[in-house]
């Protein structure tokens, strides 16, 4: 008898692995259809939110919408001013005769910073859209510390030019002739236009470069730090991209009236002198 336990043992031991084995795998194989990937989609859904949905609007915007609006901005708007310069050519004062002081020293002081800090802005935010073209690397990620430097320098800039400027850049009601006319720029006749010390032009800059720049500065914080949630991320990325390419595109017209559309306005923000001349034509309603 004796002898019968330990084989009944090994024989008790292996039915009962068998059985269990035998209901486990039936547990498996019952539970519920075989997941697909849309089932695996809404099990993720229930944590996540619609991620792959928002995710893939944003990896197809960042992957090739953002570059090539990019890459039409720095092509098309220098190609339409390169057309305005061959067709109508720039405007000429004489900087002769009497001299208006228009920009004091701390003016030009903060006005160049943001000049320097946003031109880095624009060429280190170029390098890291189009980063992969150059290789990446050391390049990029020295681009990237320019950036974010140049990104303190100019939020700091554009809040004194608010606090310099903001009242002088009020809309007046012949702004709005100003903009109907697109201030007298389509015609090679130098007849009076309707701005004050500011045209309807400067100002419309002088609001997208302070304010849109605080909102560059915000989402760009985000995307620095990393910090929120991936949609507060994802909608940080899409402000701060559309917003930049705007602003770059505007940056353009302002870099082409300062240096070539009015020949020699580039002296004013140096000595903070303008002509007489000039004033009458381009800033009519201007009391000097
Ligand atoms: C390297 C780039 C830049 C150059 C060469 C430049 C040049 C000039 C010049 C010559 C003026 C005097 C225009 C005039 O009254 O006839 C001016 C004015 C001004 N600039 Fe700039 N600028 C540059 C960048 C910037 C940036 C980045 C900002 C943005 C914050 C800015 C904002 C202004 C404002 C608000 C004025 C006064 C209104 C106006 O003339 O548009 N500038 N700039």
């Amino acid at each position: 008898m004796k002898k019968l336990i330990l084989p009944g043992c090994i024989l008790f031991w292996a039915m009962a692995t068998l059985a269990i084995a035998q209901s486990q795998g039936q547990l498996l194989t019952n539970f519920g259809p075989s997941p697909s990937t849309a089932a695996f989609h809404e099990i993720n859904g229930l944590f996540t939110g619609d991620w792959q949905q928002y995710g893939q609007l944003f990896t197809e915007l960042q992957s090739k919408i953002f570059s090539q609006i990019f890459l039409l901005v720095v092509t098309v708007v220098p190609l339409i001013f390169l057309l305005h310069y061959l067709v109508i050519g720039p405007m000429i004062f004489s900087h002769e005769g009497r001299q208006i002081y228009y920009f004091n020293l701390f003016a030009r002081c903060i006005h160049w910073c943001a000049a320097i800090s946003f031109a880095l802005l624009v060429l280190t935010g170029l390098l890291i859209i189009f980063g992969s073209l150059v290789g990446g690397g050391v390049l990029l990620r020295s681009g990237r510390t320019v950036h974010l430097i140049s990104a303190a320098i100019f939020s700091v800039s554009a809040l004194f030019m608010l606090l310099i400027w903001a009242k002088d850049m009020i809309y007046a009601p012949y702004d709005f002739m100003w903009m109907l006319i697109m201030g007298g720029y389509l015609s090679k006749k130098k007849k009076p236009v309707p701005a004050g010390k500011f045209n309807a032009g400067q100002k419309s800059w002088f609001w997208l470069a302070t304010l849109g720049g605080m909102v560059m500065a915000v989402s760009g914080y985000f995307l620095y730090s990393f910090q929120g949630s991936p949609d507060t991320l994802r909608l940080s990325a899409i402000i701060h991209n559309f917003l930049g390419a705007a602003m770059i595109a505007v940056f353009i017209v302002h870099l082409y009236m300062s240096l070539f559309a009015i020949k020699g306005a580039i002296r004013s923000m140096i000595s903070g002198y303008k002509a007489e001349a000039e004033l009458t034509i381009l800033h009519s309603r201007f009391k000097f």
